[in-house]
């Protein structure tokens, strides 16, 4: 795997902007090569700040947004419309805006019987879609929470070993719920994969990961290694505080 790039920027609209170029520099090579752009959106609230620049008259033209399909790396066990929903924020910052057609969206149907199903669903989704294009996604975004964990894969849980499905319901202890996640062989199998992390309370897992010893259960996003892809983080100065080689 090639060493990642490590972006950081003090200047948090300077950031995102970086991370909007990147992400349309992604998507248009996609499209040059395959005709088509997937993405695995990242949750949160980070993404928010880039997906409304990804929506606004500065970007809106920036590529042909119809070829793009769009995916979620996790979503929460709670409605669409709910306010912790990460499709809900997608979707008001960067889906509606864009006015992307329903067949480009792909959302994890929390509105199923239960998690388990929600995730099957997701699950069936994913292979059509990587049987169809047979690749995986073009970009896969990722932010970091101060444990370490990326998308919904949380440390000590048991999606931090799943090497079969592609999207399951990962019970995490410290929410006392499930969470929906893609499963590390789809995330290791896109041709870029973009860790947008900022704030100081990332400073320590941000080090932990990318310069600690090797600890997936602790730090689950050490186990994002792409298989061909390229791997990027971005981040602002507090995030970075405490790097000490990586630079
Ligand atoms: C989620 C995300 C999760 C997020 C990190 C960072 O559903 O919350 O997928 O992995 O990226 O927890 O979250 P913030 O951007 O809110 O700090």
């Amino acid at each position: 795997m090639p060493a990642p790039e490590i972006v950081i920027n003090g200047d948090l609209d300077e950031l995102i902007s970086h991370a909007a170029d990147l992400f349309v520099q992604i998507a248009r090579d996609a499209i040059v090569r395959f005709d088509s752009f997937a993405v695995a959106l990242a949750g949160g609230s980070t993404p928010r700040k880039l997906y409304s620049l990804l929506s606004s008259d500065d970007y809106r033209s920036a590529l042909d947004w119809s070829k793009a399909a769009f995916f979620f790396g996790d979503e929460r066990n709670v409605p669409s419309d709910s306010p912790e929903s990460n499709f809900r924020m997608a979707n008001e910052s960067l889906l509606a805006p864009l006015k992307a057609e329903l067949a480009q969206i792909h959302r994890w149907r929390t509105e199923l019987a239960d998690p388990a199903t929600a995730a099957n669903d997701y699950d069936q989704t994913l292979r059509r879609h990587c049987e169809a294009k047979a690749r995986g996604f073009d970009l896969v975004l990722l932010g970091l929470g101060p444990d370490g964990h990326t998308a919904s894969l949380f440390p000590r849980t048991r999606a931090l070993r799943e090497r079969g499905r592609l999207a399951v319901a990962n019970w995490v202890d410290e929410l006392d719920d499930h969470r929906l996640t893609i499963t590390f062989p789809v995330v290791n199998r896109a041709s870029n994969v973009v860790f947008l992390v900022t704030g100081i309370e990332k400073a320590s897992a941000v080090a932990e990961v990318l310069e600690g010893e090797f600890r997936p259960d602790d730090f689950p996003a050490q186990l994002v290694i792409p298989e061909n892809g390229s791997i990027y983080w971005l981040l602002d100065e507090d995030a970075a505080s405490q790097l000490h080689h990586s630079i």
